[in-house]
């Protein structure tokens, strides 16, 4: 293996064994297992503590900062597996035989190359959207051009009807208090079957998983490309996954280092647990619309600042701070007005994020490639990192998350910083789309309930007897 790649691995590695010793050993399995539906659990605002169903996808323990893929530790998958072995690995439940990766591999490259989708793209003023908003028309866009009979709405309304719940929870009183559950017989089968196997319909939700998959890559760095008045490039079929995003975005071949930089930056990416932009694509999904609309809703909420959107805010915030030597000063004005600080802090994780525990390091590596800017930004950024957790840290559990140092890798790789989004998008699409596969086995549409707090029979008062309102 090549010197710099083993060192790389080396690197994630050592990751790895530094969590086992801060976690004091493996998790213990009490923190998994079924559910007996209706569940009991305690919810805050954001649903936050609500579990929204069962999942085998992927875990995340938010308090020995621990992330897991079907079972197989973050670290392990970065250290020797691919992003084409993580993407199969989610949607497929297990690691693929190297036949199983050479058709799969086979089959992303194929549809990296979209034509037509692109054509339609640059008929739109693209580069005057935001980079996030056209991807989410090129989900739109990628719909018309793939015959799309995954979430057949007749031929899964007429399987299915007989397994619907009991009771139309709608005919419970709207916004009952909690006792209204006791009054609804959920008719749930607790152990509930999955649905009965449809070969054709799985070979076409598989194959519009890998379209989107794929499209998603070649869309963002189209968009890119366009918005830098380019002319998008055609994917290199002799590419890897992570290679030819790399190629297609930056119109460079990229070296061994910078493929498998890219590579363990999209494994990180790829899944993590009920975050919201997973949740909105399977709230979609739930209504039977099709696996396009879904990632379409999960494109929608990762551009938001306090989720995907956070790597992009990130640079700029390390941009505007004028020196290592100014962190200090800067840090004891942004918490005197109660800013957040961009790239940390997590609703799961109470300590670090395992991802920045890699995306870190990999910062470091490729700045010593990157040149005396990178290593000032990386040297604020670390400045910075102690700042927080010696003390938001030790008080609220506020630890750098994944979005933290991934722009400083970005960057490096050539990525513009607009394109940081859809990169992480691009990643996390195959998380996306597992998960929405997985729940539409056993659906039920999402609907749950808001706590009126408004008046009640209030008296209609006729328009010419309103008085200028108080
Ligand atoms: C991602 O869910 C996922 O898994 C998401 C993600 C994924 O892979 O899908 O991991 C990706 O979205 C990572 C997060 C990226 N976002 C940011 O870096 C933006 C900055 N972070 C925050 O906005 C915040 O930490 C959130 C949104 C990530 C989490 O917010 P919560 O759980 O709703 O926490 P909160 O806003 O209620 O804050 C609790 C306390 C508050 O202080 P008090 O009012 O109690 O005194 O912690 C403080 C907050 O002010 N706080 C921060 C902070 N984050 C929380 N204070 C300063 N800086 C921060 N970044």
């Amino acid at each position: 293996m090549d010197k710099e790649l083993k060192q790389i691995q080396d690197l994630i590695i050592g990751a790895s064994i530094q969590a086992q010793k801060d976690r004091h050993g493996a998790i213990s399995p009490a923190f998994v297992g079924r559910v007996d539906w209706p569940a009991e659990c305690t919810v805050g605002p954001g649903l936050e503590g609500a579990i929204a169903c069962e999942t085998e996808i992927g875990y995340v323990n938010g308090t020995q900062g621990a992330l897991y893929y079907r079972g197989y530790r973050i670290y392990d998958l970065c250290a020797y597996a691919n992003y084409e072995q993580v993407a199969y690995l989610l949607l497929k439940g297990k690691l693929p035989t190297p036949k199983q990766l050479t058709n799969f591999s086979r089959k992303l490259t194929e549809n990296l190359f979209m034509p037509k989708v692109i054509r339609s793209l640059i008929g739109f003023d693209v580069e005057k959207m935001s980079p996030m908003a056209s991807l989410n028309l090129a989900t739109t866009v990628m719909k018309q051009y793939f015959d799309d009979s995954i979430m057949d709405q007749k031929k899964a309304q007429k399987n299915n009807s007989d397994d619907f719940i009991g009771t139309d929870e709608d005919s419970m009183g709207m916004e009952t208090l909690p006792f209204g559950e006791q009054k609804a017989v959920y008719e749930f089968d607790a152990k509930k079957k999955k649905r009965k196997v449809d070969e054709d319909k799985e070979k076409e939700t598989f194959s519009a998983c890998c379209h989107l998959i794929s499209g998603l890559a070649t869309c963002a760095a189209a968009i890119s490309r366009i918005r830098q008045g380019l002319m998008p490039l055609d994917p290199d079929k002799n590419l890897s996954f992570a290679a030819n995003y790399l190629y297609m975005m930056t119109g460079k071949r990229p070296t061994a280092v910078e493929e498998k930089i890219m590579d363990v930056s999209l494994i990180l990416h790829a899944d993590h647990g009920m975050n919201a932009s997973t949740f909105a694509s399977i709230v979609v999904a739930s209504t039977l619309s099709d696996l396009y609309a879904s990632i379409g809703a999960g494109i929608s909420a990762l551009k938001g600042p306090l989720h995907g959107g956070a790597n992009e805010q990130v640079l700029n915030m390390l941009d505007g701070i004028e020196s290592p030597e100014a962190v200090a000063e800067w840090y004891k004005n942004a918490t005197r007005k109660k800013e957040k600080i961009m790239g940390f802090g997590h609703r799961v994780y109470k300590t670090y994020d395992p991802r920045a525990k890699i995306l870190g390091p990999l910062a470091h590596f490729m700045t010593d490639y990157a040149g005396p800017d990178a290593k000032k930004t990386l040297q604020i950024a670390k400045n910075l990192e102690n700042e927080v957790v010696s003390t938001l840290g030790k008080s609220k559990g506020i630890y750098p998350n994944v979005d933290f140092y991934s722009g400083i890798v970005y960057k490096a790789l050539g990525i513009p910083s607009e394109m940081f989004t859809p990169t992480f998008a691009v990643a996390r699409c195959s998380g996306w789309t597992a998960r929405v596969v997985e729940y539409l086995a056993t659906n039920r549409i999402f609907r749950p309930r808001a706590i009126y707090t408004g008046d009640l029979d209030r008296e209609y008062i006729p328009i010419e007897e309103r008085r200028k309102q108080q």
